[in-house]
């Protein structure tokens, strides 16, 4: 065997006379009866050899025996290929190797799948993960993935973060999602949680005076997952001492500039634009706006105040909101896409779509029956809607008019393909409310989570109209995801109480939970605050990958388990008596799962 001399994607027309040694994988093998031609791949790239059977008779064995996938090990000289030969599409392009010497590293069986056929179901790649890792981009992902992280080490070591791990065997801290429970063997019936977040470490580093730091941090929440959400991912989590809102702003801003600079080669302007989450709602109908394109949400009250048609009357009578957005050039929309919108708008609570077409300066179709010339003139002046346009209205409460719409807007800018691929689009929401009340629970939530600090001037409305607080909390948003969020924290204990009374968090459960944070907060606690970026998110946009599972290792499905190792799984019965404890799954559970 030989030394590797250089990688596959790195000779060029100045090495031609040169002998080398590669190494790497078949990625095919062509017999031309005159010569042999393999294309052999590592991870930088490929390169054409080839094989005169005449002149090397000798390797002719170990040839026939090569199939794709072998692993193989070559020595040979570099020769210039005839003009009309060159691939201008790969760096090799110019050159081939005549291969001198060759031995086989390692044989490989069939691939269980054609590794560069699109058609091949998801399943079957993330079984064979590693083997989908080969030619998917998958490779290209992780190492743009290490490329970021690395900037982000260096820039916040630049600005004196100091990195610290937190535990993984934890107690729960609430981030809105299921724990993860891990059963102690030395603590019969005790469980510890695996981190959702490092959040309650975090803030503990700063009573203990670390002032600045940072972890490249693994979180576990069980939730339902989507192509955003997987079980375990992995956050950039940020806490500061003795700053405010701007503070943590500017270095994220700082920090997400200089990753922009390096991978995107862009320079993006600071400081980012920010919005109000109510005006983010009001204007996008969502509180991770994509603004990389406008039609934005209308206001129609004021042009409807006179509306006789009923269902928009009760709804302004009783407070309600009636809004539109404006589908340009969609008045040729079918009646069956006008009622996939409409079952759209209904999953988010709305009882209907009402809607219009304008053509030749009226309104057709729909409600345009319900509104009179002076309407309409006003609906057309507010909403910017011409002949040829489309107009989508609800009417409800604020929270199902702003969801439907949101949504509605970006199905229909998809549709319209509006939306600038190549564009990076940051902004802040910040100004969230502190609270939400929570229907089916009959009690207030945390927007944020509930170490969140609300606004000083809000806060004689804590116990009086707590749905109305705004909390000094804010999501970085970029391309319509968020990105990342965080909060300037509470530091006193007294306020910290009042947020769990507000909860409806009885003291002694506060104790019993989060009893250890309430007590470091009473030994002199700086005034701090954080935020946290979800890295795979941040990198499957740079990517510009569709599902975050693109751009980990090895990801699990949406149902949360891993393929490729067939996990979670179950246990013997002795593993388990062992952690005292006793599974109650009866075997068609098991089955079904
Ligand atoms: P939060 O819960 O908003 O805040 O999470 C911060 C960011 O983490 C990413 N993220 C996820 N990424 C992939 N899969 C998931 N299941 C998932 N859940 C969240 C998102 C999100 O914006 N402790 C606070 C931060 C703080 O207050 O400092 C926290 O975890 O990009
Ligand atoms: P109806 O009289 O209930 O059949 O409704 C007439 C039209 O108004 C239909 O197109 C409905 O989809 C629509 N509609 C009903 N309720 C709402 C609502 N809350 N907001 C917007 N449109 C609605």
């Amino acid at each position: 065997m030989f030394l590797r001399t250089h990688n596959c994607n790195e000779l060029a027309a100045e090495t031609v006379g040169e002998t080398v040694s590669l190494c790497g994988w078949v990625n095919s093998i062509r017999d031309l009866g005159g010569l042999v031609f393999i294309d052999l791949r590592d991870r930088e790239g490929i390169t054409q050899l080839f094989i005169d059977p005449t002149e090397r008779a000798e390797l002719m064995p170990s040839i026939r025996e090569i199939h794709e996938e072998y692993v193989i090990c070559i020595q040979g000289e570099v020769c210039a290929r005839p003009n009309n030969m060159v691939n201008p599409d790969r760096a090799t392009g110019q050159i081939e190797v005549n291969v001198g010497e060759l031995s086989i590293l390692n044989r490989a069986k069939p691939m269980p799948f054609h590794l560069e056929d699109p058609a091949v179901s998801e399943d079957l790649r993330l079984k064979y993960r590693y083997l989908d890792m080969r030619r998917s981009g998958i490779l290209d992902n992780l190492r743009l993935r290490h490329r970021l992280t690395k900037i982000v080490r260096d820039n916040l070591d630049g600005d004196g973060f100091v990195e610290v791990e937190t535990p993984i065997l934890s107690k729960s801290t609430p981030e809105g999602a299921r724990d993860y429970l891990v059963p102690s063997r030395v603590h019969p019936g005790s469980f510890y949680a695996l981190p959702q977040a490092p959040q309650q470490y975090k803030q503990l580093l700063m009573v203990g005076g670390l002032e600045r730091y940072f972890q490249i941090a693994r979180c576990f929440r069980d939730e339902d997952l989507r192509a955003d959400r997987q079980p375990e991912f992995t956050q950039i989590d940020i806490e500061m001492s003795f700053v405010d809102v701007d503070d943590v702003i500017a270095v994220v801003e700082n920090m997400l500039q200089a990753v922009m600079k390096d991978i995107a080669k862009l320079e993006v302007q600071l400081p980012f634009p920010r919005l109000t989450y109510a005006e983010a709602m009001d204007r996008f109908g969502s509180d991770k706006p994509d603004m990389r394109f406008d039609m934005e949400l209308t206001t129609l009250n004021d042009c409807l105040a006179d509306t006789e048609f009923r269902v928009f009357r009760s709804v302004i009578d009783s407070g309600g909101l009636v809004k539109a957005i404006c589908a340009k050039g969609l008045a040729t929309a079918s009646r069956k896409q006008i009622d996939g919108w409409t079952d759209t708008a209904k999953l988010f609570g709305a009882k209907g779509l009402a809607w219009a077409k304008l053509q030749d300066g009226a309104a057709t179709g729909g409600i345009s029956k319900f509104l009179d010339e002076g309407q309409l003139a006003a609906i057309k002046q507010a909403t910017g809607a011409q002949d040829g346009d489309l107009l989508l209205i609800v009417a409800d409460k604020p929270r199902i008019v702003h969801a439907a719409l949101g949504r509605l807007r970006m199905d229909i800018a998809k549709l319209l393909d509006i939306i600038p691929e190549d564009m990076f689009n940051f902004l802040w929401v910040v100004d969230f409310p502190l609270l939400d009340y929570d229907e089916e629970a009959e009690r207030y939530v945390a927007v944020h989570h509930p170490f969140t600090r609300p606004h000083a001037e809000d806060l004689d409305k804590l116990s009086t109209a707590p749905g109305e607080v705004r909390a000094k909390a804010y999501d970085i948003v970029m391309n319509g995801v968020e990105l990342g969020g965080g909060s300037i924290r509470i530091h006193e204990p007294d306020l910290q109480q009042s947020m769990f009374s507000a909860l409806g968090i009885e003291p002694e459960e506060a104790q019993l939970r989060f009893g250890h944070l309430l007590e470091a907060l009473s030994y002199g606690a700086p005034p701090h605050g954080g935020v946290a970026l979800g890295l795979d998110r941040f990198v499957m946009l740079l990517a510009g990958a569709p599902s975050i599972r693109d751009v980990i290792a090895f990801p699990k499905t949406t149902k949360a388990s891993c393929l490729m190792t067939d996990s979670p799984s179950t246990v013997d019965e002795e593993q388990l008596q062992e952690l005292s404890i006793a599974s109650t799954a009866t075997a068609e559970d098991i089955d079904e799962s």
